[in-house]
């Protein structure tokens, strides 16, 4: 468990470089939101119009000390792709009719208030991540610390016995237990793509092992992938991790279905990267910059 943590980055694992001279640090004057994010900042979270931008800034600086990972500092967590997913409204059915989410290496959990702002019951939805400190600036920043009924655990994915809820249901210690191989849907998104190959496939089998074991669970997100797969150099955690195209995806998912005795359909495609993505990839110097994209999947239990 020790190596997991370490190739993460924890606060005790290494000292990273919080300062604001990353490329992908976008400073707060770029911040642009979307018609979406503002309605749902104004709707839910009862935050005027005018008052938006400034409380999210203030709340990303808090989670960039936390880690700085690229999603933090140019401010994609304000991207709701669940509701851009081809299976939205497939999700939105399932948990209307009392199924289980779970938003895995949720930080912001973003995914997850967009459904609930869609009317799905907040008890239902989980999150979990390695960090509370994210967990804590999520109630934050959606300011529905006291409305949301949803349970979020602290845990490494490594280690289901790390797994302790944090907020919602906290009085039951042994609840991750109670729900792990009862979740209908499990977001994993820009989460797989932080680990070695190794890593990835220990934690492809652990997802495996938190969702329902029957036809139709689903196992959905999206993260970074290549138009040429292969290996590449992380400098945040210095790691090493395989960009996946749907082919090689695809492969992955039948070992992890070898190794678990279960069998998935793998839906995956690559979507282009936004410009302004583009233009922080390039201004951070990183490889295969043209080749990168986003690797959209759905994955559906036989
Ligand atoms: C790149 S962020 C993605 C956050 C979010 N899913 C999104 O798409 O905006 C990855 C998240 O995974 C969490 N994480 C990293 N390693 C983990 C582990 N071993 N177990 C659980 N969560 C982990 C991090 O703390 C971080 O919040």
């Amino acid at each position: 468990m020790a190596d997991n943590r370490a190739a993460l980055g924890t606060p005790a694992a290494e000292a990273h470089d919080r300062s604001r001279s990353h490329a992908w640090y976008k400073p707060g004057e770029k911040l642009k939101l979307s018609p979406y994010t503002l309605e749902l900042f104004q709707n839910y979270s009862r935050i005027p119009a005018d008052q938006v931008a400034t409380h999210i800034i203030e709340v990303r600086e808090k989670a960039w000390e936390v880690y700085p990972y690229p999603c933090i500092g140019s401010f994609r967590f304000l991207d709701f792709a669940i509701t851009e997913s081809p299976i939205f409204t497939t999700a939105l059915t399932k948990l209307n009719s009392g199924g289980k989410y779970l938003d895995l290496g949720c930080c912001f959990a973003q995914d997850l208030r967009a459904l609930v702002h869609a009317g799905i019951p907040s008890e239902n939805l989980y999150g979990a991540d390695l960090q509370s400190g994210f967990i804590d600036l999520s109630h934050d920043l959606f300011k529905d610390g006291h409305t949301l009924k949803s349970t979020f655990f602290e845990g490494d994915i490594f280690d289901f016995s790390t797994f302790k809820p944090i907020r919602g249901e906290i009085s039951n210690p042994n609840l991750f237990q109670k729900i792990k191989g009862d979740i209908d849907i499990i977001s994993a998104r820009s989460f797989l793509h932080l680990f070695n190959p190794e890593q990835e496939f220990k934690a492809a089998c652990q997802i495996v092992a938190i969702l329902k074991d029957s036809p139709g669970s689903i196992i959905m997100g999206r993260q970074v992938g290549s138009f040429t797969p292969g290996m590449e150099s992380i400098s945040l955690g210095r790691r090493e991790v395989f960009r996946h195209d749907p082919q090689t995806w695809e492969e992955l998912w039948n070992r992890v279905g070898e190794a678990t005795d279960t069998k998935w359909n793998v839906q995956a495609k690559l979507l282009e990267l936004s410009p302004d993505v583009k233009d922080s990839i390039k201004a951070a110097e990183l490889a295969n910059i043209e080749t990168r994209g986003w690797l959209e999947f759905v994955i559906t239990r036989l």
